[in-house]
């Protein structure tokens, strides 16, 4: 059972996830409009390519799956206005380019693991965020509350697909899902830097991003060493 496989082979990687800044930072009780926006920026530009490449790679619909509803791009996209960054700021936001290469279906199953997989704790956040900064899914809340009340069963039909097209694939699978949870903790952990400086959108991702090498994917970052680089 693939998914099985995909749950224990990258728990270590959620966990990194989960312990680090700026996940950390989203669920503490002093969250604010700034640092929330600050998250959906920095997210902005690791879902967008890797979507963007999901959706050029494999032909959806002639495998019958429907890939639109979950893009979270748009999501981001709607939120990150309704915070006030617009499409110019958005279009100079950098992206990552330290990302696995989804070039078949294996890969892209593996990719869709870990992004589909985030809606669940998505609902946590939403949970948290919604009360605390007066949002809901039509005011800015979009992407972390993804599909809403249908978080399960979209999770349960993604996991029905993976498992029917994972026979001869599982290792293209395994790897993808490690490798796109690792871009994710890399440009989480660059962009958790951000919390110790004023926000200025473009100039600071932008140093940040040059400057975070691979110790930016190895750990989480604490408030003083982020401050120190
Ligand atoms: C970008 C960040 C994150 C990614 C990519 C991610 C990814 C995933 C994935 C792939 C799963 C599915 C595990 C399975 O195979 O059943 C999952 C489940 C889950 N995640 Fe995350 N996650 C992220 C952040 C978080 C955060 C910050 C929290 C907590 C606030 C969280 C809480 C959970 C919970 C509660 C589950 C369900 C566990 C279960 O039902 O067994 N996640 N996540």
């Amino acid at each position: 059972m693939i998914m099985e496989r995909l749950k224990a082979e990258t728990r270590i990687h959620h966990n990194r996830l989960e312990n680090e800044p700026l996940s950390r930072g989203l669920t503490a009780a002093d969250v604010d409009r700034a640092r929330y926006a600050r998250v959906l920026a920095v997210y902005y530009g690791v879902y967008a390519p890797l979507e963007a490449q999901l959706e050029s790679t494999v032909d959806w619909r002639q495998l019958g799956f429907d890939l639109a509803p979950r893009l979270k791009t748009p999501l981001l996209v709607r939120d990150l206005a309704l915070m006030g960054i617009g499409a110019d700021q958005l279009s100079a936001l950098p992206q990552c380019s330290r990302l696995p290469q989804i070039s078949d279906l294996g890969a892209a199953i593996g990719c869709m693991y870990v992004l589909e997989g985030s809606t669940l704790g998505g609902q946590l956040i939403t949970r948290h965020i919604g009360p605390a900064l007066h949002l809901n899914a039509d005011n800015g809340l979009a992407f972390f509350n993804s599909y809403g009340p249908d978080v399960g069963p979209m999770w349960k039909a993604f996991k029905q697909f993976a498992e029917t097209h994972a026979a001869g694939r599982e290792e293209a699978i395994i790897t993808a899902a490690g490798a796109t949870f690792e871009a994710l903790e890399h440009w989480l952990g660059a962009g958790a830097l951000l919390f110790d400086r004023d926000y200025v959108p473009n100039a600071a991702l932008t140093a940040i991003v040059k400057n975070s090498g691979s110790n930016a994917v190895s750990g989480p970052l604490s408030r003083n060493s982020a401050s120190a680089n």
